[in-house]
């Protein structure tokens, strides 16, 4: 009577919390950790157009050749007409889509300068990548002498991991609420059958059992 008034409910919903863990611990290991800061698109091409000082330039130059093997050109002219004079990159779309993933337009003055990161759109990350990069070379220009850096890390979770976690949810929760609950709940309701079979078998009336 123990046994199926306790133990197996007990074994039951034991097995519903474990499936619920299993979950739970599957859609926390699927976000991995992305780190923005270093090199993901390989040796690709950049340019950096500015007006104000020859050093913030050949900082943004280190910084992008150093951190993300990006070499940088300098240029002088508005950056969409410099890059569609390039007759290679317009007549080849995957050259298009690797070379030129950053870049920046450095304008004002010195104490007021106006930044414009560019990036390419076909590089998911290339915008992150391309603003890092303005501010890191920002921070060499500023403190030349000292190591600091700035990373970006973000943590995304790719489409088809978040379709595999939603379809073993889904598939959890029919197990557990057709299955498992149903089974374990009757069973504890069920079990008190039992005290009038023993009634029967031993003579002896309900009442005075249960008091
Ligand atoms: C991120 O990438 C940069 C550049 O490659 C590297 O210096 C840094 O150690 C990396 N950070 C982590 C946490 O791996
Ligand atoms: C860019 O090219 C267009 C068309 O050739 C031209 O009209 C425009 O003046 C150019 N812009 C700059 C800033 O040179």
């Amino acid at each position: 009577m123990v046994v199926l008034q306790s133990v197996v409910p007990g074994l039951l919903f034991m097995c519903i919390l474990l499936l619920d863990q299993s979950i739970k611990k599957s859609l926390v290991e699927e976000v991995r950790d992305l780190n923005l800061s270093s090199n993901l698109y390989g040796e690709t091409k950049g340019f950096i157009r500015s007006s104000v000082d020859p050093l913030l330039t050949s900082a943004y130059e280190s910084v992008a050749n150093a951190r993300q093997q990006v070499s940088v050109t300098p240029i002088t002219e508005n950056p969409n007409n410099w890059t569609l004079r390039d007759p290679k990159l317009v007549a080849d779309i995957p050259r298009y889509l690797k070379t030129y993933l950053m870049g920046a337009e450095i304008s004002g003055e010195k104490k007021k300068l106006l930044l414009t990161p560019w990036y390419n759109k076909e590089g998911v990350h290339s915008l992150p990548q391309s603003l890092n990069l303005l501010y890191e070379s920002l921070l060499q220009y500023l403190l030349p002498n000292e190591k600091h850096t700035i990373e970006i890390h973000n943590h995304p979770v790719a489409s088809d991991h978040t379709m595999t976690a939603i379809k073993m949810v889904r598939i959890t929760l029919i197990v557990s609420c057709l299955l498992l609950v149903p089974l374990t709940v009757p069973l504890i309701g069920a079990s008190y059958v039992l005290f009038p079979i023993h009634e029967r078998v031993s003579n002896s009336k309900l009442l005075q059992l249960m008091t």
